[in-house]
């Protein structure tokens, strides 16, 4: 089962800055000056484009764009945004459908993973190294929950039931990707907390050595 956001799409960004004010955008606004000029970028989970605009900012031109989204109606709102001369590719698909091709230079992930039950995490996360140069980046932005914050995880539990009455995730708890990113032998090269320390974003460095595959 793969969760479907079209019942929230019209929506989303207003419940989002209701709930969270500017920390879901700035959390993924601070990860895009890393982008380089001329470079092959993959989306997955974009939502409505809001970043597109934001990268726009940055390179109006010579950016290759595949924007993987699994809802039609975000993908519909996504496809009106300013993007200036770049190339994009929209395919409204699950990325676990989807047979990427070829390599990219940056791989962007705003915050889709907390959408994965812990198998289909780790096939998704198999999946995008596979397609991601050495060298490469991973910007990652999600929700990140320090045990010791019950109003977070409150807060986070809330979420879930809401979304998940909505749109059917397949899970009902975030799991943390972060011991995979290290696991597939990624280093932080920049890193930052949003809205009391509850969205954390990371710039993931593509090392390319597997650590401890046995583990995988
Ligand atoms: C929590 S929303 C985040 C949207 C946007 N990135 C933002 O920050 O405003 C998660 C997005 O991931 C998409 N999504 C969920 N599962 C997906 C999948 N398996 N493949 C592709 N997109 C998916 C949803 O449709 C939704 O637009």
């Amino acid at each position: 089962m793969h969760g479907n956001y079209d019942p929230v799409a019209p929506f989303y960004d207003i419940l989002a800055r209701a709930v969270f004010g500017n920390a879901i955008h700035k959390a993924q606004k601070f990860l895009l000056p890393v982008i380089p000029p001329e470079s092959k970028i993959l989306i997955v989970g974009g939502g409505t484009g809001r970043i597109l605009e934001e990268i726009c900012k940055l390179h109006c031109n010579g950016l290759s764009i595949t924007y993987v989204e699994i809802s039609a109606k975000m993908i519909a709102r996504a496809k009106r945004r300013k993007k200036g001369r770049n190339n994009l590719s929209f395919i409204n698909e699950a990325i676990q459908n989807f047979q990427l091709q070829g390599l990219y230079d940056v791989i962007i992930t705003p915050f889709l993973l907390d959408n994965f039950s812990a198998e289909t995490l780790r096939k998704v996360f198999r999946q995008l190294d596979n397609h991601l140069n050495k060298g490469g980046h991973w910007l990652f932005a999600d929700f990140h929950v320090r045990n010791n914050k019950a109003s977070q995880r409150f807060l986070l539990k809330l979420m879930y039931l809401f979304f998940n009455s909505l749109c059917g995730l397949e899970t009902l708890a975030l799991h943390d990707p972060h011991p995979l990113f290290r696991q597939y032998g990624y280093v932080p090269a920049m890193e930052k907390t949003f809205y009391r320390d509850f969205i954390r974003s990371v710039v993931y460095r593509k090392a390319g050595k597997i650590l401890n595959p046995g583990s995988l």
